[in-house]
Order: C-alpha cells, then structure tokens, then sequence
C-alpha cells in the first residue's frame, strides 16, 4: 500500500485546521506531523497541543515524527494526544528497544527513523519488532532541504534486507522529495512518501495533491505489469 504523507511544518499554521482537512478532501489517509524540541535538531516547531486541537478535526491517521532528545518520557504523553504512528530516531534513543516496546504498549504503530549518517545495522535485532521504518533523505530539521541522493541506494538496501526477512514492513522516507524525484525512491523501495514543501503552497496545494497521486498511479501501473 502506498501511502502520500505531506508535513504540515509547510501549511499555513494560521489556518492550519483548514490546511489539515484539505488533506483530508483530497483523498489522502495520512499526515505527517514534526514535532523538534530545538535540541535533537536546531529548531522548534509543535507539540501537544497542536496534535490535540487538530486530532478532534480528523481522521487523518497521524503519522507523528519525534525530533526530540529522550522520547521515551513523553509517549505516553503523544499517544494520548492522538498519534496513531509514533516515530522516534535511533539517535535519540539510549534504550531504542524498550522505547519501541513502550509504543507498542500504548496500542500505537512503531517507527524508527534513521539519519543519512546512521547505517541500517542499528535495527539488526529489532526487524520483527518495527511497524514502519523511517530513512531521513535530508538531515532532520528543516523543511525545503534537498534530497541527498546516496540514500536512494539506502532505501534499496532496506527494503532488500526486510524481503530476505520475508517482511513487508512499511519504509517512509522524508526530506527533498518533489514531483521529479518521488519516482526514484518509490522504485527503491519505499512505500510512505513524506513530502512538505513540494504540497503545501498556497492556492496549488490540491493540484500538488491531485500530480502526486497520478505519479502514485503509473507506478502501481508499472509495477502490475512488470516493467
Ligand atoms: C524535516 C522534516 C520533514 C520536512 C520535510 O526534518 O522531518 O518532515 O517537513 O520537508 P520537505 O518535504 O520540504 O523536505
Ligand atoms: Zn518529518
């Protein structure tokens, strides 16, 4: 299944109620949701409070990327705000498997996320244990970065490695994708398909929208007849 997340840390936030349920309209299932703590990466964007006030909006699954240092304290915390998918970075985690298990005991979907720089063997042992994987194709913090293009042979690795496992586990990418470059990483591998500035903009978000599914299309269409 092939899933078309856009960040809301591009939407308009003095409308963002608005920007959420155009999401919504266009068809789209998912929304992915940056939360940065200024600390694990260099700037601040929302918490709680945003994720709660939008969630009663909603029925978006909400896909919720945690740039932030010790995740482990608040889970709990973003569960109950209304995260469906919990995202945290290997990085940030001293103790990566019990913070997955801790998810998994909130009833919430598990997703680890990788920097460029980390290599993909931090998850040896963890494979059975991981809902989604999240390759970062820009280092995390900013939005509007460009697509660092070693990670296309990352997202590949990753995908070659959960088939040998006989595991169709979800792989996200996030950051640089654009309407040139999706289809690269969808051939990799990769099946959630973060995209923030390349949707959201002003008055052109549907048509963003509308192109990206088309794209989705032909390569669902390429794929059926093995090309
Ligand atoms: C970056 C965030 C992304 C960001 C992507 O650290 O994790 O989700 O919003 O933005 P674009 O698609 O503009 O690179
Ligand atoms: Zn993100």
């Amino acid at each position: 299944m092939f899933f078309l997340a856009p960040s809301i840390l591009s939407a308009d936030f003095s409308k963002l109620g608005e920007e959420v349920l155009l999401v919504e309209q266009s068809g789209l299932q998912m929304l992915h949701i940056d939360v940065m703590d200024g600390r694990f990466v260099p700037s601040i964007s929302i918490g709680l409070p945003v994720i709660e006030s939008i969630r009663d909006k909603s029925h978006l699954i909400f896909d919720v990327h945690l740039m932030i240092e010790e995740p482990e304290q608040y889970i709990h915390d973003f569960a109950a705000a209304g995260a469906d998918i919990i995202t945290i970075h290997a990085e940030a985690c001293r103790h990566l498997h019990r913070t997955i298990f801790q998810i998994k005991e909130e009833g919430k979907k598990c997703c680890v996320a990788l920097n460029p720089a980390t290599p993909l063997n931090v998850l040896d042992y963890l494979y059975d244990d991981l809902d989604m994987v999240l390759i970062m194709t820009v280092n995390p913090g900013f939005g509007g970065q460009d697509y660092i293009p070693a990670m296309t042979e990352k997202i590949h690795q990753m995908r070659m490695n959960f088939e040998q496992r006989e595991l169709s586990t979800d792989i996200e990418v996030d950051g640089g994708i654009r309407k040139d470059n999706v289809q690269n990483v969808l051939h990799a591998g990769a099946n959630v398909i973060v995209a923030g500035s390349s949707v959201f903009d002003a008055g052109k978000t549907e048509k963003n929208i509308r192109e990206y599914k088309n794209l989705f299309a032909s390569f669902e269409a390429e794929e059926k007849n093995g090309k």
